[in-house]
């Protein structure tokens, strides 16, 4: 349908460490905390952030392909997000990118960060493949868990059980967890966040949704936040 902005899958598509700062207000975050990027795929965070001496560890099923094999999946997805941000202009504040072109550009420079660092990351343990809703780290491995432009926004894609399934391990990997964004690609409030939230809370966890100083989709500047009371 015109005008919309569906895709199927989980697409690789990678955001910087400016924008995770943005996201998940990590300014005021202390140094050599723990963190986990979950549904890492080819963000640049991990990189960027280790050469600055923080502990990150990204986890992701597609970290089991090489990286001619990631590459070219990102090449694959390249059209349809193009396509879909043409299309769907109106749905986005273009204020930080300008252009569709230059959002390309970005998002191009952030994987190919990336790509340059995984074969590296890979054997220094970095990146490490891996799907929730079940992770291969002990309990509170991590200090901060981050997942950003997946749980939530395949909402179509990924039901309530996955969600709830996905949130409770990041919650048992890292006493802290921040998800973002909280829309789901229709650009409305995920149908699974109240659900979530209850849940959380009927665990005596402490849950908040932070406005951020980032907004892309048109109302998506909203992250979560859970930790213990
Ligand atoms: C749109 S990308 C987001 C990448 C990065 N977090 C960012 O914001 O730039 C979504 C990622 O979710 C990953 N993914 C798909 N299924 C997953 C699962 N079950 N567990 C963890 N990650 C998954 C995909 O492989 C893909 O890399």
């Amino acid at each position: 349908m015109a005008g919309d902005f569906k895709l199927d899958t989980a697409v690789p598509w990678g955001r910087n460490r400016a924008e995770y700062t943005a996201f998940f207000d990590l300014a005021g975050v202390p140094p050599h905390r723990r963190i986990l990027d979950c549904a890492g795929g080819p963000s640049s965070f991990t990189v960027e952030a280790s050469r600055l001496g923080h502990l990150v560890v990204a986890a992701d099923p597609l970290y089991g392909l090489s990286k001619d094999d990631i590459k070219a999946r990102i090449e694959e997805s390249r059209e349809a997000i193009a396509a879909g941000l043409r299309s769907a202009g109106h749905r986005f504040v273009w204020d930080a990118y300008g252009t569709p072109e230059n959002l390309e550009a970005t998002r191009f420079s952030a994987m190919k960060h990336f790509l340059e660092d995984y074969e590296e990351g890979l054997a220094e343990g970095r990146y490490l493949e891996a799907a929730l809703p079940d992770l291969p780290f002990e309990d509170e491995a991590f200090d901060l868990a981050l997942s950003s432009h997946f749980l939530f926004l395949y909402s179509a894609q990924f039901d309530l059980d996955f969600h709830l399934a996905s949130v409770l391990e990041l919650c048992r990997v890292a006493p802290e967890v921040r998800i973002f964004p909280l829309l789901d690609m229709e650009g409305e409030r995920s149908r699974h966040l109240p659900p979530v939230i209850d849940h959380l809370q009927g665990r005596g966890l402490a849950t908040e949704i932070r406005k951020v100083d980032y907004e892309f989709q048109k109302g998506g500047n909203e992250m979560l936040l859970i930790r213990p009371v």
